[in-house]
């Protein structure tokens, strides 16, 4: 029998490089893409670029690009190596400072659109507010893992208010334990 080691468990690895996401998260996320069909995908949170580099292959297969943003570089260089491959751009920075802020509303109103907005940084219920404004029709703004961080009910009345409706039911998520939302913009 093949021991899987504790933490490789726990945390997850796509194609090796570790990522924060379960299979059925993944499995959910994927759904909203094929839905969705952004040109552009903003990850909040790169961490060890797990989830990048599968947002990089299906931005590849869907001609779409990626932006990762994380205020730690934490991708080894192997793996940034081998995203040179896809069409990814990693970025260094606080998504609360000016700069990056910019640089995400750049992403959220280019040409080409829809975008989706994944909120996975630490503080998701600012990240996914600070660019509301921001989001043309038909973009997406979404979250993971918001459990103690996002009151679910407060997020939908929130979204509602800037213009968003939910496009994953509740339920179904709960079905599938899966921590995320994804909101489109109307
Ligand atoms: C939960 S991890 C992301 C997991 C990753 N998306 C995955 O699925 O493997 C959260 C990351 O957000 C980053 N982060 C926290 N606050 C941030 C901020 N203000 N700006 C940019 N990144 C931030 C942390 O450094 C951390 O690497």
């Amino acid at each position: 029998m093949i021991t899987v080691p504790r933490h490789k468990y726990a945390l997850g690895t796509m194609f090796g490089v570790r990522m924060q996401h379960s299979a059925l998260a993944i499995w959910v996320l994927e759904a909203v893409l094929n839905s969705v069909e952004p040109a552009s995908i903003i990850e909040i949170g790169t961490d060890n670029g797990g989830l990048t580099v599968w947002l990089g292959a299906w931005a590849h297969f869907n001609d779409a690009q990626v932006l990762s943003i994380d205020c730690k570089d934490k991708v080894g260089e192997d793996t940034k190596e081998k995203l040179k491959c896809l069409p990814v751009f990693l970025e260094t920075g606080n998504v609360f400072d000016e700069d990056h802020k910019t640089l995400i509303a750049n992403w959220l109103q280019q040409d080409r659109l829809p975008a989706l907005l994944y909120c996975d940084g630490s503080e998701k219920f600012k990240e996914m507010f600070m660019f509301t404004d921001y989001a043309r029709k038909g973009s997406v703004i979404g979250c993971h893992d918001y459990i103690n961080q996002v009151d679910p009910k407060k997020a939908d009345a929130m979204m509602a208010d800037a213009g968003f409706v939910k496009i994953v039911r509740d339920q179904q998520m709960r079905d599938l334990a899966c921590m995320q939302m994804f909101w489109v913009r109307t």
